[in-house]
């Protein structure tokens, strides 16, 4: 197991995660806030009404309770993830009555083909051993008409993206070409195909047809 995956099943780590660890190195790799990053999730998987959504490697669950309170009725938020210690620190801050938790590998999703109406995954696919067939299980998943949204890492142009990428890999976190998510939704017959690009991260979204 790499550097980044231990740390990643760290008591300690998830015991500060939501509250220093994301918002701080986040910030500082995208520029942007939790805040933000949750209200534009929100929004762009056009969470409402009863829908069925997957938080793909939820962490201690610090999107997956925001994302519950847009829904209503029979609405649910499954966040899935590996990590013991992640999923016990989901229990203890982020239990909410539209969010449940479910030790998973992101690999081999335990869900039907189509089980929900928006998948996400936020700040893990660079983490995840073999992340492109987790992003297709996300896509198998997904309902016809549903949103898919990811952030994950993306390889600055220059001597710096040469630089991130090597301190990166060295750690076990891997870092994407600008063009590998976009391919690989448009390979899968994703439309509504969006890209956005902050500091180190990025951010794609797209619909699977009705
Ligand atoms: C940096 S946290 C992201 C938490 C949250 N989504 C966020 O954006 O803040 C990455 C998470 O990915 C999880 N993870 C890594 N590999 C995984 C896998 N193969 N299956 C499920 N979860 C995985 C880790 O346990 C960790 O909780």
């Amino acid at each position: 197991m790499n550097l980044a995956r231990r740390t990643m099943n760290a008591p300690a780590l998830a015991a500060v995660y939501e509250r220093a660890w994301r918002p701080a190195l986040f910030y500082l790799a995208s520029g942007r806030s939790m805040d933000t990053d949750r209200r534009d999730a929100a929004r762009t998987l056009r969470l409402c009404g009863p829908k069925r959504v997957l938080d793909l490697a939820c962490g201690p669950g610090n999107f997956t309770r925001h994302l519950s309170r847009e829904l209503t009725g029979e609405g649910r938020v499954i966040g899935l993830d590996y990590s013991e210690p992640m999923l016990a620190q989901a229990i203890r801050d982020n239990t909410a009555a539209r969010a449940a938790y479910v030790r998973g590998d992101a690999r081999t999703l335990p869900f039907a083909d189509g089980a929900f109406d928006a998948v996400c995954c936020f700040g893990a696919l660079y983490l995840i051993p073999d992340p492109l067939r987790a992003t297709r299980e996300m896509i198998r998943v997904l309902a016809p008409g549903g949103r898919i949204a990811i952030s994950t890492s993306h390889r600055a142009p220059g001597w710096f993206g040469t630089v991130s990428t090597a301190v990166g890999g060295a750690g076990g976190l891997r870092v994407f070409d600008t063009a590998t998510f976009p391919a690989l939704f448009a390979e899968a017959g994703l439309t509504d195909i969006d890209q956005q690009i902050h500091r180190l991260l990025q951010y794609v979204s797209a619909t699977r047809p009705a």
